[in-house]
């Protein structure tokens, strides 16, 4: 680990806190200049081309362990790449340079770049199956919901923590047809919904800030990878999520156990998929709840990206003007 006066005695250097911002802006912009084109493919091999040359700038001797897939199937950022100048702390970084190429490619809501690091070792090696997964934001009491109980059982205990009734909660649920009973349960209860088409990392933050997004909790299934994103995102704000991975297949289980999954039955909690001291970055790609889009004017680029940090908690909001074009070309 670097010997620098910024760095605290158990965490990450801080200044790399900072650093990430750059990463994620580089990706968000290449992405951007392909929304609403229809290419998802197109969009997100930008953004990884972007993502990569500059994670290759950060003072890190980092290992990609969430990444865009196998070697054999991914050539850039693949798991177990290494990235970073090599003259710095052993990192692991899990990382979706566009998470939501769909949103991207039709120009919906809430697709972004996203990048985490913890020191080696602290992030789960979640293979790339579904998880399922339930999260609410910061403020309700440990263990408000729980992924084992129903969720009529867990708006309830929501809604009575919030002190408001179970028709003011909104659930966060992807539109998928496996969703089907789940939305029916959460609509008997009252309850409304948000149904998002992609991009549940999104769907899991917004539930840091119900004011602003009108999300109160997240529930049902979506990529273990972005589960592990999602679960680095909330370390750092606060809040509260549980995630179970779903097989398909016993192949499926199989490569989960070599990628070091114990138990495939596991509840994770958060604090077990983003252990230690986390850096999160996230920079939007087209408008969203939380985080603007990626705005081309005449003379310069502006990005919004949110930073944190587990340690500390701080969470930075950087409204960034790019005036040196040429960086972005
Ligand atoms: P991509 O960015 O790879 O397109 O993933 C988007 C996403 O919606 C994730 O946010 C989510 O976790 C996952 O796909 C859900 O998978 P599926 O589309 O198979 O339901």
């Amino acid at each position: 680990m670097a010997n620098s006066a910024d760095q605290t005695p158990q965490g990450l250097d801080r200044i790399l806190t900072l650093e990430l911002v750059r990463v994620t802006e580089r990706a968000a912009v290449a992405a951007a200049r392909l929304r609403g084109r229809g290419d998802e493919k197109a969009a997100d091999q930008v953004a990884v081309d972007a993502m990569r040359k500059e994670l290759n700038r950060l003072p890190i001797s980092g290992t990609v362990v969430i990444g865009e897939g196998e070697r054999d199937e991914a050539p850039m950022l693949y798991i177990g790449e290494e990235v970073g100048t090599r003259n710095g702390p052993e990192v692991d970084i899990a990382l979706d340079p566009l998470e939501g190429t769909t949103i991207c490619a039709k120009n919906l809501p809430n697709s972004l770049a996203v990048v985490a690091i913890a020191e080696k070792g602290n992030l789960l090696y979640a293979p790339d199956v579904y998880m399922q997964k339930i999260a609410v934001g910061p403020g309700y009491p440990r263990g408000v919901v729980d992924i084992d109980a129903s969720a009529t059982e867990n708006l309830n205990a929501l809604a009575k923590a919030k002190g408001v009734k179970v028709n003011e909660i909104t659930a966060c649920i992807m539109d998928r047809p496996r969703h089907a009973r789940l939305i029916e349960e959460v609509r008997a209860t009252g309850a409304a919904i948000r149904l998002i088409g992609d991009g549940d990392v999104a769907g899991v933050m917004h539930t840091t800030n119900p004011d602003e997004t009108g999300i109160d909790i997240y529930l049902g299934i979506g990529g273990a990878p972005e589960g592990v994103l999602a679960a680095a995102a909330l370390r750092c704000i606060g809040g509260q999520m549980q995630g179970r991975l779903q097989f398909n297949s016993d192949d499926q289980i199989a490569r989960a156990l070599k990628m070091g999954v114990t138990d495939p039955n596991k509840v994770y909690l958060m604090e077990e998929m983003a252990k230690g001291d986390v850096l999160f970055a996230a920079t939007g790609v087209t408008d969203g709840n939380m985080l603007s889009g990626v705005k081309f004017a005449r003379d310069y680029i502006q990005t919004h990206t949110i930073v944190m940090r587990a340690q500390s908690q701080t969470v930075r909001e950087i409204k960034a003007r790019h005036q040196d074009l040429s960086k972005f070309s």
